[in-house]
């Protein structure tokens, strides 16, 4: 199938788009293995929208076992060019308080042990891909202007700082990334990020604030219900600006 303007990958939270129209399943293969799940391929607001959910539609795929890999290669098996990751993220610093959208331009990877790279298969060229600026620029533009047009406020801008899981961090973890410039934290946004560009796929996030990161914001416990809830509310927004970004 080819046409698709857009593809989205759901995170914790978001694992379908109910506004998606005349949806058609997909259960792809790919050479590193299988999606998440199955793609589901439909209409939004007049443009050709695919959806993964990336911990499964069950979130049952902890972010250290999601095949990365599989799921980014699927997209592009049926089409896709370019890809918008939702990301559910906690806060760390002053601007990235709960219910925040954020389109960060920065990425410091904290993850271990992760298949991060598609060089691995036997006889493959080994890239060194530039990844100065990790997510693709005119893509994020697009989205900041997608967010503009259609009234969703978001934040351009802020440093993601991508952590092992499933637990959440210490707040002695989320000091440190503080110090190191971070000013989100998630789970999932690499090796996603890093694979995308090995793969040549034009690649962004969008990023859901859940909670504050441990020890910031008012400095409560994180809970499960908080941030559904959160994420919930957070993306009331997100047709419209999926929609228009899929348009342009
Ligand atoms: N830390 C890491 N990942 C997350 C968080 C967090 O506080 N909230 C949602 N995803």
């Amino acid at each position: 199938m080819s046409g698709i303007a857009l593809a989205v990958i759901g995170g914790t939270g978001v694992y379908r788009l109910a506004a998606l129209a005349d949806v058609e399943t997909r259960e792809v293969d790919t050479r590193f293995g299988k999606p998440s799940g199955p793609i589901r391929v439909g209409h939004l607001l007049g443009q050709k929208v695919a959806f993964l959910a990336r911990h499964g539609e069950g979130h049952s795929v902890p972010p250290h076992q999601v095949n990365y890999r599989a799921n980014l290669a699927a997209l592009k098996d049926i089409g896709a060019t370019r890809v918008l990751a939702l990301n559910t993220v906690g806060g760390i610093t002053e601007r990235f308080g709960p219910r925040v959208l954020a389109c960060p331009d920065q990425i410091i990877d904290y993850t271990w042990g992760r298949i991060s790279t598609i060089c691995e298969e036997p006889g493959s060229e080994v890239l060194h891909v530039d990844f100065g600026e990790p997510y693709t620029p005119l893509l994020r533009h697009k989205i900041v202007a997608a967010a503009r047009v259609t009234g969703v406020k978001l934040v351009d801008g802020g440093c993601y700082g991508a952590t092992q899981g499933p637990r959440l961090e210490t707040k002695a973890e989320i000091a440190r990334m503080r110090r190191d410039g971070c000013d989100l934290v998630g789970m999932t946004g690499m090796p996603e990020a890093g694979l995308a560009r090995e793969l040549g796929l034009d690649y962004a996030c969008l990023a859901i604030v859940a909670n504050w990161a441990a020890g910031c914001g008012t400095g409560e416990e994180i809970t499960m219900a908080e941030v559904l809830a959160n994420v919930e509310a957070a993306s009331s927004g997100l047709p419209e600006l999926i929609g228009e970004l899929a348009r342009g």
